[in-house]
């Protein structure tokens, strides 16, 4: 398959992270698009609860892989499954994720290096895994779920931001490795998305207008459709391409100012 050749039918996807949000909107949209499914993330009862509902409504098969990818010894349990030949999956959708707000150095450390596990190690891990298998039939995708927040540095979620940092370069990179071999690699920024990630991040968003924020349904499905177009990076959301073009033409020292304003205004 050449570079950036349109898949829009996959076989069976696995996604992290979809016990809630993002990750639960791609498994529904999947679901539905008759994909047979591989749903991963810690909270067992959501997963199967999840699993039922996608069986029963759509005829799919799911399997519910509960792993906490912050561990290598589960973790290794995922990427096992990526290369699997057995039901083999063609579409990785690399969504689990999460951050903290606040002052790097009154944060927990051991939360904070959690961070760098899930966003980026076990991101990395997963990719090498299924984009090894994929490659080897010539055929797949990956979506891995990065943010706007990577598109500078983002002072009181410096660890959060520049995991995404990492996302979307390594991401990008890989879109131009891997296309040739039949893999497409999309590299999903969402900006303010409905979810649980503002509470689970302890993140204030009361100063965010109700215009910036989109639904994790929408997040999915602009995902969904920049992979089958073969595209390397998708934005969702006129506002959030305005800010990745305005970052990219203004001076970085400008840039590191407005953000750490930005951050006080919004009392983090
Ligand atoms: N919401 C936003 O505004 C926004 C904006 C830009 C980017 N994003 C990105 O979108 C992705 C999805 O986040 P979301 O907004 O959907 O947040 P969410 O509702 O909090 O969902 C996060 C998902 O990640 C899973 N997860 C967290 N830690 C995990 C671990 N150690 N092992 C396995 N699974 C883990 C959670 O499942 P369990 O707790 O069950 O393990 C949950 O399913 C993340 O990568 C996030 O950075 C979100």
């Amino acid at each position: 398959m050449a570079r950036g050749a349109a898949i829009d039918r996959w076989n069976r996807a696995l996604v992290t992270g979809a016990s809630s949000g993002i990750g639960e909107a791609f498994a529904r949209l999947l679901a539905a698009q008759s994909t047979d499914l591989v749903v991963v993330a810690r909270d067992e009862a959501r997963l199967a609860t999840l699993a039922a509902e996608l069986e029963q409504g759509h005829g799919v098969a799911v399997e519910v892989l509960v792993a906490d990818l912050a561990d290598r010894s589960t973790l290794r349990t995922v990427a096992d499954r990526l290369q699997s030949t057995t039901s083999p999956i063609d579409l990785l959708i690399n969504n689990a994720g999460f951050g903290f707000s606040g002052d790097f150095i009154d944060l927990d450390p051991d939360l904070e290096t959690s961070v760098v596990d899930v966003n980026v190690s076990a991101m990395h891990r997963l990719a090498h895994a299924a984009g090894t298998a994929m490659s080897a039939r010539q055929r797949g995708g990956i979506i891995n779920v990065s943010s706007v927040a990577g598109f500078g540095p983002s002072p009181k979620a410096a660890t959060y931001a520049a995991t995404k940092a990492f996302v979307t370069s390594f991401s990008e990179a890989l879109h131009m490795e891997l296309g040739p071999l039949g893999v497409v690699v999309t590299c999903l920024c969402p900006g303010l998305t409905r979810t649980e990630f503002q509470q689970r991040a302890n993140a204030s968003t009361d100063a965010a207008p109700a215009t910036l924020w989109q639904s994790a349904d929408t997040v999915a499905e602009v995902g969904l459709r920049g992979l089958a177009a073969g595209k390397a990076v998708v934005v969702p959301g006129a506002h959030n391409k305005v800010f990745r073009v305005a970052l990219k033409v203004s001076p970085s020292g400008l840039v590191r100012r407005a953000a750490d304003a930005m951050a006080r205004a919004n009392g983090r």
